[in-house]
């Protein structure tokens, strides 16, 4: 069959709240134009993030009512480490309550001022994490990935002859870690090929730097090797994430994204002596070892959600369903990154809306814009997010990109909706000509576009 349909049935629904464009002017007004700031009972379709907002599957819901609540060394933590383990291959593995708080620990224990951290691409909260210490963290992206739109199979990888020429001019013994994220967020959502894995492993063996997986999106990364790198076209699924996870020396997880739960995270190395001291911090920020921050229940739904992920019918139907909104809105002319990556498509407000210089935020009006025509909530990821101010000129220095991410939830909507939002970033792509940039009115010291306030100029 050509079709491709939704492999689930719906057991339980939520309804949605419409609101007329005069009631959605009026909203994003009062919320300082940051939909971050907008009550979620206001918005249509939510495409803010792809990150806790996944449905859970009747299996995971009687794992919730299996939970052992245990303060130490409950059943239901065993099992969670069992199927992270399966996963992983790692030795250690510590549960968390969500990706950033892995960060945070791990980040604490290795960083520090004169330090340097090496990604494909840092998320905003690993960076902060990273900063946070007073260690920098470099982004090394490949070419081709620093391009929206030039097609290429994986442009999340990360540039092997700059990690060999960064470890040359900074010395290894200052870099105690390369990080990669896979898919790569920030970047597009796109993928990490298998074989720049193995090479980015060899680059770190050669220095004796350990390699770390950012792992949030890791089914999603591995079903697109699977599809796009010829040596893996036979290969399970799960075969696919061991191997990768097999030249890495640990990982950090935020489980909210490929393991289908709406809070969780792990941290997981091979290292002893770090797993100690990291443990030791847990206990001081997240909890007992054996539960981390979260709830026996927690670890129960992460467990069935990591059995879950790997399903080849889920994640065909997963990368289908994001690709088939890319398309529909490249039809109509609207600029994206392609090819669209794993769990969003992102838009490219650069080319969207070339008159609006980034330091007048275009991607903050294209997420105006839609959440106003159809009540879509969208996230910016660009100057608003990365923008800076030269710490001596207080000159405004842009992102590399200029980005508005329309990030899918797990399991949630279906084609209609797809359908519909498709619809709305089409009637705001003609509008474009009339529409204008926004200027920040308030931000915070750090990750201000969680908190900013807009003013349209
Ligand atoms: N790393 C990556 C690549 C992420 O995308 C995220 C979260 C994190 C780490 C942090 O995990 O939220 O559990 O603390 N990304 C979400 C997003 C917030 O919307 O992309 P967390």
């Amino acid at each position: 069959m050509k079709t491709i349909i939704e492999p689930f049935k719906i057991k339980s629904v939520e309804p949605i709240r419409f609101t007329t464009k005069e009631e959605r002017i009026k909203i994003l007004e009062e919320a300082g134009y940051n939909p971050f700031l907008i009550h979620a009972d206001n918005v249509i379709i939510d495409l803010l993030t792809d990150s806790g907002t996944s449905a859970m599957s009747s299996d995971q819901w009687a794992g919730i009512m299996r939970g052992d609540e245990s303060y130490a060394g409950a059943k239901s933590f065993y099992k969670f480490e069992s199927a992270v383990k399966k996963i992983t291959g790692d030795k250690f593995i510590i549960p968390t309550h969500q990706g950033r708080a892995a960060e945070k620990i791990l980040f604490s224990v290795l960083g520090g001022s004169g330090k340097y951290f090496v990604s494909n691409t840092f998320f905003d909260t690993t960076r902060a994490n990273i900063e946070f210490t007073g260690a920098e963290g470099v982004d090394l992206l490949c070419e081709i990935g620093k391009h929206p739109e030039q097609r290429a199979p994986f442009k999340g990888n990360m540039d092997i002859e700059a990690l060999d020429k960064f470890i040359k001019k900074i010395g290894k013994e200052n870099i105690p870690l390369v990080v990669l994220t896979i898919t790569n967020n920030s970047g597009g959502g796109q993928p990490v090929s298998m074989q720049n894995i193995r090479d980015v492993k060899s680059v770190c063996n050669k220095n004796n730097i350990p390699l770390f997986l950012d792992a949030c999106r890791f089914a999603e990364n591995a079903y697109f090797i699977k599809l796009r790198e010829e040596e893996y076209k036979d290969k399970s699924v799960l075969e696919i994430c061991q191997e990768m996870f097999s030249y890495a020396d640990g990982s950090t997880m935020s489980a909210k994204k490929d393991a289908l739960v709406n809070i969780g995270g792990w941290l997981s190395m091979n290292d002893e002596e770090l797993a100690m001291k990291c443990r030791n911090l847990l206990i001081v920020t997240e909890g007992f070892p054996t539960y981390g921050g979260l709830a026996g229940r927690d670890l129960e739904a992460i467990a069935q959600g990591l059995e879950e992920i790997v399903d080849e019918n889920y994640l065909h139907y997963r990368l289908r369903s994001t690709e088939y909104l890319g398309e529909k809105i490249m039809e109509a002319g609207v600029p994206i990154i392609e090819p669209p990556g794993g769990h969003a498509i992102y838009i490219d407000a650069k080319r969207f809306l070339p008159n609006i210089k980034p330091e007048e935020y275009p991607g903050q009006s294209i997420v105006c814009g839609l959440f106003i025509e159809g009540g879509l909530r969208t996230c910016e990821i660009g100057s608003v997010m990365f923008g800076k101010y030269d710490k001596q000129t207080e000159k405004f220095i842009p992102s590399m990109m200029e980005l508005v991410r329309l990030a899918i939830p797990r399991r949630v909507y279906t084609q209609s909706h797809i359908d519909y939002v498709a619809e709305v970033v089409i009637e705001v792509f003609k509008k474009r000509n009339e529409m204008k940039g926004c200027k920040i009115v308030y931000e915070a010291p750090m990750l201000r576009h969680f908190t900013a306030k807009f003013k349209p100029l």
